[in-house]
């Protein structure tokens, strides 16, 4: 029986994760802010508690779950202030939501390596926001969490880059149906949280444990973390890859 830790699970994707991995026989444990509800988290899953924000809370967390997963998913995130743009955002909307949506779920899957299996799935949730390639649409104010997502995944490949023994997955769960999906209910989302969920959780059925990093959605599409052909393949790869710095 597969076992996952889920952070941000009592409501919204994490909670749908929860019940839909539950219902297929993994072992949930999935974690809530304090003082959060937790009825419908309890019914399918151990509960634990954290804020990704707050470092100091880890060690709490670490005390209330198991010693082994085979996958961590780092699930909770805020969109951010509303009007999400970079002209108009002040110092403390920025700070805000790359302390939660990046730095804090990031530091906390560094604490949390060595509850890992040895070949463990660290998967954290992205958006296809976050991927360069994609974001040429003009008029659309998401600066705030497309670079909140986008450090996010840069950050995972750099786990991967330092542990490639593990599976480092960045998933896009579509555009579904929660407070976030429909800005608390003001607009329609294009999928329910239980089409999302059964995706994703394909999604890790078929690439936990196979030691990559992949950036994909929650139909198992990869998708472009940038534009143009890598270095790599260019021949320019030798003339960069030794630099100690920027
Ligand atoms: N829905 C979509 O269409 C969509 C699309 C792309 C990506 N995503 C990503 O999917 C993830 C889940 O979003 P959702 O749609 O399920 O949104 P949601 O319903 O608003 O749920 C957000 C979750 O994140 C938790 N959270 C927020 N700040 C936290 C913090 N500081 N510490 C711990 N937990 C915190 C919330 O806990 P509280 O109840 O305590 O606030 C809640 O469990 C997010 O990372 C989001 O960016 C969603």
């Amino acid at each position: 029986m597969p076992s996952i830790l889920i952070i941000g699970a009592e409501r919204g994707l994490g909670l749908g994760l929860a019940e839909t991995l539950n219902a297929m026989g993994w072992a949930v444990t999935g974690t809530a802010r304090a003082g959060a509800d937790t009825t419908a988290l309890q019914s399918v899953a151990r509960v634990a508690h954290v804020d990704v924000t707050q470092a100091d809370q880890v060690k709490v967390l670490r005390s209330e779950i198991g010693d082994s997963f085979d996958v961590i998913f780092l699930v909770a995130g805020i969109f951010g202030p509303l009007h999400n743009s970079v002209t108009e955002a002040t110092d403390a909307e920025f700070s805000e939501i790359m302390l939660t949506n990046c730095f804090g779920p990031i530091r906390l899957a560094h604490r949390l390596l060595d509850r890992l299996s040895p070949n463990g799935t660290l998967a954290v949730m992205s958006s296809h926001r976050a991927s360069i390639t994609l974001n040429t649409e003009p008029g659309l104010k998401l600066d705030l969490y497309r670079a909140s997502k986008a450090a996010l995944n840069i950050l995972a490949r750099t786990i991967h880059a330092d542990h490639p023994e593990l599976t480092v997955l960045s998933i896009h769960p579509g555009w579904a149906a929660t407070a976030m999906g429909t800005l608390d209910g003001t607009v329609d989302a294009e999928i329910s949280v239980e089409e999302s969920v059964k995706g994703m959780a394909q999604v890790l059925t078929n690439h936990a444990g196979t030691r990559q990093n992949l950036y994909l959605d929650w139909q198992g599409n990869v998708l472009p973390w940038s534009p143009g052909r890598p270095l790599v393949r260019i021949g320019l790869w030798s003339q960069y890859k030794h630099s100690p710095t920027v």
